[in-house]
């Protein structure tokens, strides 16, 4: 099943890659085709984002765009879809901040573990647009830039076996993003960071090819990891944002009214995401634990934490690019501990 779901997504890319260089601008029947990659299933809050970002642009410039959506990475990793997005093949894609490090290196910062210090804290900086929009524009030389951001939740370690303390990470190997401020984290942790894309992870978990990954619930459920790592442990070492990303020159050639309908679009997609995202982990952890035989594991986090206590000073000694926006984090993270302690 497997192999015929890789032939189909390799037929329909050649196929669409094929038709973007046999038809410049992508014009079918007077329409300009709007072409979006991301790698989650159609069910996947982020999907449901899209939806309503095609909806509002075909309901405003519906005679002039039409809005494509190719879920599952079947236009290619993360990595390709961004270059397929830089060079404008396509015009947007879907991809996590460690997929934009090696474009902009002020992206390392969302791979620091333990930044946020709760989920009020990262919510509130990613919402907060006008900072943000500084942080969107460091990837304009690359020729992409940034539109808005989704929740894709709280990063945690899963295995074949369980993981219960820092301990038991000493000599696995660990799937990370393709993100150098991820690999060294999990190199930290005493484990070995084996870099692939998504799509991978799953056949590299069946055939031992490493011996975990680390992600949210939903990957447990929409990619079936949980059919082959059956703990699931709560540490909770990095919150990474995906962002909806878009080729530059394509921006920059919409008039404003245009622009402001796109902009407009991405706001309401993140807003779909976010409604979706809490009831989607409360079903997935339900499917996992009841459908797949998971068992998820509660950990004492604070010594996950102590196990990479050093690695946010390293990150802030090696990379100057990312200190105001862990200054501006910092001040966030205050903000919402004061809160709690006066509740
Ligand atoms: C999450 C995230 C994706 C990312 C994936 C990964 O699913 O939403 O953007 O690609 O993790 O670990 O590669």
């Amino acid at each position: 099943m497997k192999g015929v779901k890789r032939i189909l997504a390799a037929v329909l890319c050649i196929t669409v890659l094929l038709g973007l260089t046999g038809c410049s601008n992508s014009v079918t029947g007077g329409k300009r085709i709007i072409r979006i990659s991301h790698a989650q299933s159609e069910t996947h809050p982020e999907h449901l984002g899209l939806l309503k970002f095609k909806e509002y642009i075909e309901e405003n410039l519906g005679d002039k765009y039409e809005v494509q959506i190719f879920p599952n990475e079947l236009l290619g990793s993360a990595q390709k879809a961004i270059e397929l997005t830089q060079t404008g093949a396509i015009d947007f894609v879907v991809a996590g901040t460690a997929n934009l490090e090696t474009f902009a290196d002020v992206y390392e910062i969302f791979s620091m573990p333990y930044l946020f210090t709760s989920e009020e804290a990262y919510h509130a900086t990613m919402n907060d647009t006008d900072y943000m929009n500084t942080v969107y524009e460091s990837t304009d030389e690359a020729g992409f830039r940034v539109l808005t951001w989704y929740n894709a939740g709280t990063r945690n370690f899963y295995a074949a076996k369980p993981i219960n303390t820092p301990a038991d990470l000493k000599g696995l190997k660990i799937r990370v993003q393709q993100s150098p401020a991820s690999v060294n984290m999990v190199k930290a942790f005493g484990a070995a960071a084996s870099p692939m894309s998504f799509g991978e992870v799953y056949t590299a978990i069946q055939q031992g090819v490493i011996d975990g990954a680390e992600n949210n619930e939903l990957a447990l459920t929409n990619n079936k990891h949980g059919e082959v790592a059956k703990y699931f442990s709560y540490n909770k070492h990095q919150m990474i944002p995906d962002m909806l990303i878009g080729n530059l020159k394509f921006l920059n050639s919409l008039s404003d009214e245009e622009r402001e309908i796109f902009e407009e679009a991405a706001r309401l997609s993140t807003e779909v995401e976010l409604e979706n995202w809490d009831d989607q982990v409360a079903e997935a952890k339900r499917i996992a634990e009841e459908d797949m035989g998971v068992t998820f594991i509660d950990v004492d986090v604070e010594q996950f934490k102590e196990a990479v206590a050093d690695v946010q000073e390293q990150m802030l000694e090696d990379n100057p690019n990312i200190r105001d926006t862990y200054e501006h984090i910092q001040e966030i993270n205050a903000q919402y501990s004061d809160k709690e302690a006066s509740n």
